[in-house]
């Protein structure tokens, strides 16, 4: 057995930042699935969220705190939104002097640009591969500390070990040999990222799948909010890789077939700028209504020729080069073929604001457990999280939930840890899987999974279309244990992770249906065309999804942390 006092799933912007909080004073691992220079905080682009007032001198937190809180429609926690705006500027001075190469202003600042649904000009980007920027530059101060610090890179998440409310540690597959490891530890942060991989369309890396998310609803502990799911406007058509709202930050247009912007119709203040959820559904609206352009009318046009190929080039190298790369389209002589893209989770783990595990409304904890960035719902997002509040986000509460691990962490023992019987349950599972005398394509499960859930349970959504949807994952649920496994090896045998990845989609795609079916409004990204209104009065609360004792999905629901704004009609 393995031990460690703290052990940090994940190598993202929100696990390395953690662990810098932690390694040195206390004995540290990071347990990541890709290497952390893969990890997919490195495909963000467009930028980070901070009022550092460089563009606009008048802006300020408070105005960060109210566009955020608007942009969730009032489904974030505002008193950790204001957390969050609060420490952004220096979050982001904190990593510009860790030498994160942000662009600059002619006179030397930090630049900032115009992103959806924030009221001023505050997303600092590094070009258009902000992400990258960032994930470098953690990792780079992540390796200075390399002494103080385990890395097991290519080790595959596959179980929580929790007993009694106290979380003693974690399974972990050595993805290069399938040797199963226990590891013991004092403290685990989740840091796992997010759950879009089960769409078609979707900007999220592969690794994308939940895993963290799975483990911790495995063991009893409810899911928050799974059911908001964000669509990016601007993914590549027929790709869904991400083609960043700084493009439309920059000037870009948004246009039908019959060439017009119509973001005039749905939101005439903000435009192409309206918050993703809102761009995402004009969209689809006009695909829908038969003025969408490319093949079988399923895109829109963003047009960037306007803006120059000079600035193209300074601002939107990648994104240019990635339409070049993947459809064959460069911007600069055309406009390019975009359609919504699954883009973010906003339901997660529910923490509190130091990143404690909380699993109901009364604040009871898991002792020894934590989760921050995309696999947790603190709540800053709500029903639709702003585009450059990610980053923020991870860097904000990966902090934090670091400071907090390392102050409870200190004086804290060991749980007992029983090696034979955790080891026992995750080898079953996997022999299962892995000696299935099946006939079934995973293949086939995984893509059948990924069309169901972008047809049914997309942009718009209705009571039946998500029934529907519901109907076929548990239909492919039943599939899975007959699916077949050609690889038994154990060298790199990446077809068994990627069957248990898939397990973890199916699982928690009925979790996103089942609540995303109970939640008779509409809000944020969760927009239920039978149910158009959002409503306060009935659903101005989180979802709480945990498995019931006969193995089904029971939802409680608890209050919003409404502190400084009361909800009122979202317009832009
Ligand atoms: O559009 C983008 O550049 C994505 C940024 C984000 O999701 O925060």
């Amino acid at each position: 057995m393995l031990q460690h006092d703290v052990v940090i799933v994940g190598s993202g912007l929100a696990g390395m930042r953690a662990a810098l909080e932690v390694c040195g004073e206390l004995n540290t691992a990071i347990v990541t699935k890709v290497y952390p220079s893969r990890s997919h905080s490195g495909a963000a682009q467009g930028g980070v969220a901070a009022s550092l007032a460089n563009e606009a001198k008048d802006d300020n937190w408070e105005l960060h705190m109210f566009d955020t809180v608007k942009g969730s429609d009032y489904l974030g926690d505002q008193d950790a939104i204001e957390i969050m705006a609060k420490d952004a500027p220096t979050t982001i001075r904190e990593m510009e002097h860790f030498g994160c190469p942000f662009s600059r202003t002619p006179e030397g600042k930090i630049a900032q640009r115009d992103f959806g649904g924030h009221s001023r000009p505050r997303s600092c980007y590094a070009a258009d591969r902000t992400g990258h920027a960032l994930l470098h530059t953690l990792h780079e101060q992540v390796m200075r500390r390399k002494k103080d610090l385990t890395i097991y890179s290519e080790f595959y998440l596959l179980s929580l070990i929790i007993k009694d409310g106290v979380c003693g540690g974690i399974t972990a597959m050595d993805i290069k040999t399938r040797k199963i490891e226990v590891i013991r530890v004092r403290s685990v942060i989740f840091a796992t990222g997010g759950y879009g991989r089960a769409f078609s369309i979707t900007s999220n890396a592969f690794a994308s799948t939940g895993d963290g998310i799975m483990a911790a609803y495995r063991v009893g502990l409810p899911l928050q909010d799974m059911e908001f799911v964000q669509f990016h406007p601007t993914g590549l058509f027929g790709q869904g890789i991400l083609v960043s709202e700084a493009a439309r930050g920059e000037g870009g247009y948004l246009l039908n077939s019959k060439g017009e912007r119509f973001m005039e119709k749905y939101a005439s203040s903000r435009m192409e700028l309206a918050p993703r959820d809102i761009v995402s559904r004009s969209e689809q609206t006009e695909i829908d209504e038969g003025r969408g352009v490319g093949p079988n009318g399923k895109a829109i046009h963003l047009d960037m020729r306007h803006l120059g190929r000079e600035k193209i080039l300074e601002r939107l190298p990648q994104v240019r080069q990635l339409g070049i790369d993947f459809i064959g389209m460069d911007m600069v002589e055309e406009p390019i073929l975009i359609q919504p893209t699954a883009h973010y989770s906003m339901g997660g783990i529910p923490t509190d604001n130091d990143g404690r595990v909380i699993i109901d409304d009364k604040k009871t904890r898991i002792t020894g457990f934590f989760a921050a960035g995309e696999c947790a719902c603190v709540s800053v997002h709500g029903a639709n999280r702003l585009g450059t509040n990610s980053l923020l986000d991870a860097l904000v509460f990966g902090r934090r939930t670091g400071k907090t691990v390392l102050e409870e962490t200190r004086n804290k023992d060991f749980p007992p840890v029983n090696e034979e019987e955790e080891i026992g349950k995750v080898k079953k599972e996997i022999s299962d899987i892995l000696d299935s005398p099946g006939t079934e394509s995973m293949n086939d499960i995984r893509n059948s999974l990924k069309d169901n859930m972008m047809d049914r349970c997309g942009v718009f959504r209705d009571k039946t279309r998500l029934e529907e949807c519901l109907k076929a994952v548990k239909g492919l649920q039943a599939r899975f244990p007959k699916g077949k496994i050609m690889d038994k090896g154990t060298n790199f045998n990446t077809e068994i992770i990627e069957a248990i990845e898939l397990r973890n989609m199916l699982d928690f795609s009925e979790i996103i249906v089942t609540g995303a079916l109970a939640r008779e409004e509409s809000r944020g990204g969760h927009a239920r065309k039978d149910f158009p209104k959002r409503d306060d009065v009935k659903w101005l609360k989180h979802t709480l999804a945990a498995k019931a004792a006969d193995g089904g999905i029971e939802l409680k629901y608890k209050p919003v942390a409404i502190t400084k704004h009361r909800p009122e009609e979202r317009k832009y």
